[in-house]
């Protein structure tokens, strides 16, 4: 049986096991996934002895993502543009290490919520990891800009400058976001794990623009509580995007794609 497992520190309450688990019943794959809990000092000795004894595949999460190109022969241009890896493949010539998140994002937004990314406006909070990761898949869709707000301004200004040969980009803080309604408001910060909201100014929501948070928790997070007291036409959390992102590694790893609908469904009625 192939075996397949996602590494974190905590991993305790990763999903992961749950979507590739339905995923395999529903596609009839053999193949088992387990959580591997591994500090940053014992990355590479673990990953190495999980592969060295004969394992296929990792999903990889924080605080990994940024390192764990360390251990890869080769890596996807998705994952090089993102600078993280969140997927590794097994391959005889060497480990193959891809980025999947930012692809999740993508196919949530247009296939899942029927958002249409070509031309919107988007404003996307933070300037950290996660926000990264998603800017290359973003800007591929062909969006009129992307503005970036962040608490620290140089963060987003070097983000944006970074990115501004693939589309319309700029850098800002929380204060100074252009005026007018946004298509679309992302939040990419962590703010939501503390219970916390950017401080973005409430006109750049309207009765037309979806607020997107890439966490997730039990029913509203922070920010998308918050949209939709500001009048959003729509919020959403980030369920949609983790199980995307997941059924893109598993089509990596397995070669076919499972249908992500009834596993979204599932894990919104038991989280
Ligand atoms: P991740 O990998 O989750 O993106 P990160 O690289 O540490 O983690 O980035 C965290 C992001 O959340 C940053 O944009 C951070 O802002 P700073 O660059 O100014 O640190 C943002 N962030 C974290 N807590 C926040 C808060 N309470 N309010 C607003 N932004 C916050």
């Amino acid at each position: 049986i192939d075996r397949y497992a996602v590494v974190g520190y905590p991993i305790q309450h990763s999903w992961s096991p749950f979507i590739h688990g339905l995923f395999a019943k529903q596609t009839g794959q053999a193949m088992s996934y387990t959580r591997l809990a591994v500090t940053p000092e014992n990355f590479e000795r673990d990953v190495g002895a999980f592969f060295a004894s004969g394992g296929k595949g990792l999903n990889i999460t924080v605080p990994h993502k940024q390192s764990a190109n360390i251990v890869t022969r080769y890596r996807t241009p998705r994952a090089e543009i993102a600078r993280a890896v969140n997927t590794l493949v097994w391959r005889n010539d060497g480990l193959l290490g891809d980025n999947t998140d930012g692809a999740g994002l993508v196919i949530d937004l247009t296939r899942n919520l029927g958002f249409d990314i070509a031309g919107a406006r988007i404003l996307l909070l933070g300037a950290g990891g996660a926000a990264r990761g998603v800017m290359g898949p973003l800007l591929a869709a062909a969006p009129e800009c992307i503005e970036i707000a962040n608490r620290t301004k140089q963060r987003a200004v070097e983000l944006a400058e970074e990115f501004e040969l693939l589309g319309t980009v700029r850098g800002c803080t929380f204060e100074d976001v252009s005026d007018g309604v946004f298509d679309l408001v992302l939040n990419a910060t962590s703010a939501s794990l503390q219970d916390d909201i950017p401080p973005i100014p409430r006109t750049a929501i309207g009765p037309a623009t979806l607020c997107y948070d890439m966490a997730y928790g039990k029913g509203d997070t922070a920010f998308t509580r918050w949209s939709k007291t500001v009048g959003a036409g729509r919020a959403e959390t980030g369920w949609g995007m983790l199980v995307e992102q997941a059924a893109e590694a598993f089509l990596l790893w397995r070669g076919m794609k499972p249908d992500t609908k009834p596993v979204l469904e599932a894990i919104k009625a038991q989280a």
